[in-house]
């Protein structure tokens, strides 16, 4: 086999066979193939597509390079959740803890941020102590013990995902449906849940920016997550306003407790209770009701067991940025567009995100919301306050933040998109 005719296979929209696929991902990930051959495949991915077939057999051929788990040792059910991404996504943080307290182990794989969406792991590292870093053993002693866990995915499931995700990244070829499907699939499959939630993201703030190509992603893996004996459910959730009031990795930690405290913004709070039912449905599991298990403490609780097993303090002070700049409304009336693109790339040149994977990110960095669409404003009151360690940083953040609002005259008729859009 040569790279080169699979190149041209689907540089002319043909169709690549089981075994162009089985040997090219094979001949990648031991470093046969050059990283530009693998960006002129992707970037033919990207532009000719490939059909259900061949979408199955990639993932098939990315699990197949590396390890696969198991949980079979655990007496509860599994259940995880995956989002595509977006700005203000901190749902994970009170879903993993709340799941758990209703009865299921809830394994939680997740990354880092990488340009203008936030990552789970670079927003528990505000706190201090916590590591996301767990051997094979220790990831199960902690879900075993806690009944969830937050952590880094090992070195060892699907490594040739982790070689292609950072080079689509690099090569303008990250948003191609069947590439998003089998690199998010492929490492769900190979970690070894029972069941899976895909929450797809849709709007400016997500990789899929309309709904129609939102509903291709989420079938393509509820498809291949189904085939593979996991029972895979999607939800279509709206990403073109940041979720809650904060984008950010402490500021996310923060209101993340408020939830769990049952306090919390409302969309964060009805996105962790519809996601979380439908994990336990999922799972099988009956009669748990999560709305009480917020209130009653008890999901909270395993957030402290979880957040300690893991070497972090859920008592300690959450880091705070050295300096504030704060954006006042430049008119009276009601805010009908709050966009979360210009949002998230605000907090990341802020110092939230990276630009690079080995750049560091700042805890405090990022972005407060005082409204969201729908809400009266009043000309000069805070819309929103930048955080940063770099006041350097805020006239570059602030570029991002010119056209990303909208203020309509007082008594206008405004209904916000729903969360939960399929
Ligand atoms: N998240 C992933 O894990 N892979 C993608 O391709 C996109 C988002």
């Amino acid at each position: 086999m040569d790279v080169i005719s699979v190149i041209r296979t689907k540089r002319d929209r043909g169709e690549l066979s089981p075994e162009q696929i089985d040997w090219v991902i094979d001949a990648y990930t031991r470093g046969e193939v050059a990283d530009e051959q693998m960006s002129a495949l992707a970037m033919a991915i990207l532009l000719n597509g490939m059909n259900r077939t061949e979408i199955a057999r990639w993932t098939a051929a990315m699990i197949a390079s590396g390890e696969r788990m198991s949980f079979d040792t655990l007496t509860r059910p599994t259940a995880d959740k995956h989002s595509t991404g977006g700005v203000g996504d901190k749902i994970t943080l009170p879903l993993a803890p709340l799941v758990a307290a209703c009865g299921a182990a809830v394994p939680q794989l997740s990354g880092r941020g990488l340009g203008h969406t936030g990552g789970t792991l670079d927003k528990l590292e505000s706190i201090p102590g916590w590591r996301a870093l767990l051997s094979n053993e220790e990831m199960l002693h902690v879900l075993d013990t806690t009944g969830a866990v937050i952590c880094a995915a090992g070195d060892g499931l699907a490594p040739a995902d982790k070689k292609l995700y950072a080079l689509r990244d690099v090569t303008g070829t990250v948003e191609a449906i069947p590439l998003i499907a089998s690199s998010i699939m492929s490492k769900k499959i190979a970690e070894g849940t029972g069941s899976l939630v895909l929450d797809v993201k849709v709007g400016t703030g997500a990789f899929m920016k309309n709904i129609e190509d939102a509903r291709e992603l989420a079938s393509t893996m509820v498809a291949l997550g189904t085939d593979s004996g996991v029972k895979t459910v999607a939800l279509l959730t709206d990403m073109s306003t940041p979720l809650g009031l904060t984008a950010g990795n402490a500021l996310e930690v923060r209101e993340s407790i408020e939830v769990l405290a049952g306090g919390g913004p409302a969309d964060v709070v009805e996105l962790t209770l519809a996601l979380a039912r439908e994990m336990l449905a999922a799972a099988g599991i009956e009669g748990a009701d999560p709305a009480k298990a917020l209130a009653d403490g008890s999901a909270m609780d395993v957030w402290r067991r979880m957040i300690s097993a893991q070497g972090g303090d859920p008592d300690a002070d959450l880091p705070i940025a050295r300096e504030q700049h704060v954006v006042t409304a430049p008119a009276s009336g009601v805010l009908t567009r709050l966009d979360a693109y210009d949002i998230g790339v605000a907090a990341w040149r802020l110092g939230a995100g990276r630009a690079r994977k080995e750049d560091p990110v700042q805890a405090g960095a990022g972005v407060e919301l005082h409204a969201k669409p729908g809400d009266p404003v009043t000309a000069g009151q805070p819309l929103l306050t930048l955080h940063t360690d770099t006041p350097e940083k805020f006239a570059y953040a602030l570029q991002s933040l010119g056209s990303s609002y909208d203020i309509a005259p007082a008594g206008t008729e405004f209904t916000a998109p729903p969360i939960v859009r399929g």
